[in-house]
């Protein structure tokens, strides 16, 4: 069974939970997008470890984990994952990390010009400052470096030279920035390469050859639907193919190989950064849920924005990635709610949208129209069988279900792996 994980709102949907868990079943965890703007937290025998790049199924033994070729590879970000894993006491060997020669290199130049052009622009992005969107920019510019090219250093350097010829220039005037240095970054990344490329190989042939033997594939997507680049909320984007027709372009797999997509959605919304979220609470309401859910973001420590549970964004991530299972987490947050509020549509000039718009306008000045629930009042965490939740716990899952009409099929109660119910 080949099955895609992805995230149904903006990102931060708890996907790295999730994916812990039904990595237990899977043969292989696949990465297939972004970089190190990810965050994924999993928590086991109370232990907390925070993954950027290296997929989440590491922690699994016996299990092979790759970086596909869609992912943008900051070498020093993973080297610094790699030995932070091993002070924890988890060794990766290269049987069960495989890196794509085919991905894009992050260089510090891409880091700068991040913050930069951030910095220089009217209306925000609210950028992880990874260096993320110059990378996939030079990769699409046809100007990009990739693993490969890493491991050759007469190729190598001429890339590097070229790019370097043409940045120069451009950072220097402007950006009145002084320039990055041949010498150093060839260096340095040469030194990097010689620690990574027991890991680099052919990601395709590897891949397929385990879908032939019936292996089990389990992609892992990072950030979430409305923050990829086509069926995002664009301007307000990551750079990358976040939703489920990414893993195929992302790693090789044939798309008649994908067999299920899951979606991740949180009980309720969660945005990182700027751009328009129609049901974002009000501030003092948005500090306690924020509290409650320990809502900052694993990467950057930002404070995540939060609100109600929008079905009219979520219905939209069903039909984008052929949703057909829902796992619902930090259903636990909601426990103490008097009142629960889904929003079905957004209202405006007089008109009701009920399938997602892409019009900057009517995402930024619509006025949600809701449809309230009464909260269930308990503590749900300690709760392992769907039967046992409250009766308007059910009300609010069975709804959400209704709404975007796909079956839930896993609810998380609390970050630890145990905390899980199976629908
Ligand atoms: P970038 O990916 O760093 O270019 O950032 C673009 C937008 O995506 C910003 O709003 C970020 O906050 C958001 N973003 C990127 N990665 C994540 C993530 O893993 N979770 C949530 N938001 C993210």
């Amino acid at each position: 069974m080949n099955t895609v994980i992805v995230g149904a709102q903006w990102g931060d949907e708890g996907k790295g939970k999730i994916i812990d868990i039904l990595a237990q079943d899977a043969d292989y965890i696949i990465r297939y997008q972004g970089g190190s703007n990810a965050g994924h937290t999993v928590v086991v025998d109370g232990k907390e470890y925070i993954f950027h790049l290296i997929p989440s199924g590491i922690l699994h033994r016996n299990k092979i984990c790759v970086i596909g070729n869609g992912v943008v590879v900051d070498p020093q970000v993973l080297l610094g994952e790699i030995n932070d894993l091993k002070s924890k006491g988890v060794y990766i060997n290269n049987k069960q990390l495989r890196i794509s020669q085919n991905c894009h290199v992050i260089f510090p130049y891409h880091r700068i010009l991040d913050k930069l052009r951030e910095s220089k622009r009217t209306f925000k992005i609210g950028t992880t400052g990874r260096g993320i969107g110059p990378c996939y920019a030079d990769k699409i510019a046809r100007c990009g470096i990739r693993m490969i090219d890493l491991l050759n250093p007469s190729v190598f350097k001429i890339k590097l030279k070229d790019n370097l010829k043409e940045k120069n220039e451009i950072f220097k005037k402007v950006y009145a920035y002084g320039g990055f240095s041949f010498e150093k970054i060839y260096r340095d990344y040469l030194k990097m390469t010689d620690r990574l490329s027991k890991y680099i190989c052919d990601t395709v042939v590897l891949i397929n050859e385990a879908a032939r033997l019936k292996k089990s594939l389990l992609f892992e997507g990072a950030q979430g639907t409305f923050l990829d680049i086509d069926f995002g909320t664009y301007p307000y984007v990551t750079s990358s193919s976040a939703t489920a027709g990414g893993a195929c372009i992302g790693s090789g797999l044939p798309p008649l190989k994908i067999d299920k997509v899951i979606g991740v959605v949180k009980a309720y919304t969660t945005r990182v950064g700027e751009g328009p979220f129609p049901t974002e609470f009000s501030k003092s309401f948005g500090d306690f849920i924020r509290n409650q859910g320990r809502e900052f973001g694993a990467t950057t420590g930002r404070p995540r924005r939060c609100g109600w549970f929008d079905s009219v964004l979520a219905r939209q991530a069903v039909l984008v990635n052929g949703i057909s299972e829902l796992a619902i987490t930090k259903l636990d947050v909601l426990d103490t709610l008097k009142t629960i509020k889904v929003c079905t549509g957004y209202k405006y000039r007089g008109k009701i949208f009920r399938s997602f718009p892409y019009d900057a306008d009517v995402l930024t000045k619509n006025k949600p129209v809701y449809e309230e629930f009464s909260g269930w009042l308990k503590t749900t965490s300690h709760i392992r069988s769907y039967k046992q939740l409250p009766v308007n716990t059910k009300k609010y899952l069975s709804r959400l279900q209704d709404l975007l009409r796909a079956k839930i099929t896993m609810v998380s109660v609390g970050s630890r792996r145990e905390e899980t119910i199976f629908a």
